[in-house]
């Protein structure tokens, strides 16, 4: 029995010092000394032993035990040691390294400054209203007073989808498409996209307009002089001055085209103005009794005006960009500026 303890006692011992992981070590905790352990098994041989031997033997197990019993415990720390030393590397963190930047987004200037428009607008009782880009020739011709034989229908402005269907050429069929829906008296602005054949350093084929028009009783060109002055003040600055000149628009009468003073050189001339101090900036007038038959509003009672403007332009006076290429290029280092 005594050969058997020591030898248990060797073989536990190596089977603990060898042991790689927690588990490990308590597996061979109970191997030895668990209840259907090794020592138990040895243990069952007392009652074979002699009265005077029993109590040395005991002893000897005890110390055995003891022996296995304290170096797991030594072993069990050195582990936990070990393994918190290991997580800690492992788990390392430099609170000193920069920290990540996020990439936000920004908003298109072409988007900054309709959000911008529909608002000052919105100040003045106007809601938007959106319509189709790929248009019927009714709405965005011949209802607005464009004849068939119209020189703005050319093969040189107009994209073509099919004799009778084709890419709008401006905003003003929704004024149709909303007269149409809805009675008077309307307040509506109307921001969106525009095709036309036209392609140079001043010329996008694809570009954005935003179409303003009112309908009420009473409506006078005063009116439509001063909402178009407060907001072209609202947008570039307070004192700007502001002229309003004779035009023709087949969908207006009478038309005026709006100029701005340069807001390069403040009216004093200059390249951006051709040295005459001025900014053509929109088109406007009075809606055309022509048009309100067509959307069968009544032009004995109601009257009405509308307007249009180029995005890219007021984009490029209100940010000073001189190239209107860079609002299509997708270039983020020029649209992060914004
Ligand atoms: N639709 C015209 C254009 O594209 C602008 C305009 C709109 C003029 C409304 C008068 C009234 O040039």
């Amino acid at each position: 029995m005594r050969d058997n303890l020591e030898i248990m006692l060797q073989s536990a011992c190596s089977a603990l010092t060898s042991a790689e992981t927690e588990a490990q070590l308590r597996e061979v905790r109970v191997q030895f000394l668990g209840k259907k352990g090794e020592l138990t098994a040895i243990m069952k041989g007392m009652r074979d032993l002699s009265a005077e031997e029993r109590p040395l033997v005991g002893d000897l197990a005890n110390r055995v035990k003891d022996t296995v019993e304290s170096l797991f415990e030594e072993r069990l720390a050195l582990l936990v040691q070990a393994d918190i030393a290991r997580r800690l590397e492992l788990e390392r963190i430099d609170v000193t390294l920069p920290g990540r930047a996020t990439n936000s987004g920004s908003f298109h200037p072409i988007s900054i400054v309709t959000d911008e428009i529909v608002k000052i607008f919105s100040g003045m009782g106007f809601g938007v209203a959106e319509g189709p880009e790929v248009e019927k020739d009714f709405y965005n011709f011949e209802a607005l007073n464009v004849g068939k034989d119209h020189p703005a229908r050319d093969m040189q402005d107009t994209f073509y989808i099919s004799d009778d269907v084709v890419l709008r050429t401006h905003t003003s069929p929704v004024q149709i498409r909303t007269m149409m829906e809805q009675p008077p008296p309307v307040r509506v602005l109307a921001p969106g996209t525009v095709y036309r054949r036209d392609s140079d350093l001043t010329h996008s084929p694809m570009f954005h307009q935003i179409e303003g028009f009112l309908v009420d009783e009473r409506v006078t060109f005063g009116d439509l002089k001063g909402v178009l002055t407060r907001f072209l003040r609202e947008f570039f600055g307070d004192d700007l001055g502001v002229r309003f000149r004779p035009s023709f628009f087949p969908f207006t009468e009478p038309s005026a085209e709006v100029d701005i003073q340069c807001v390069i050189c403040s009216g004093q001339g200059c390249r951006v103005c051709k040295q005459t101090g001025w900014l053509e900036i929109l088109g406007c007038g009075m809606i055309d009794p022509e048009v309100f038959k067509a959307v069968n509003y009544d032009s004995e009672k109601y009257s009405g005006f509308a307007f249009g403007m180029g995005l890219e332009r007021m984009a490029m006076l209100k940010y000073g960009v001189n190239d209107l290429r860079l609002f299509f290029e997708s270039d983020l280092r020029f649209l992060r500026q914004f």
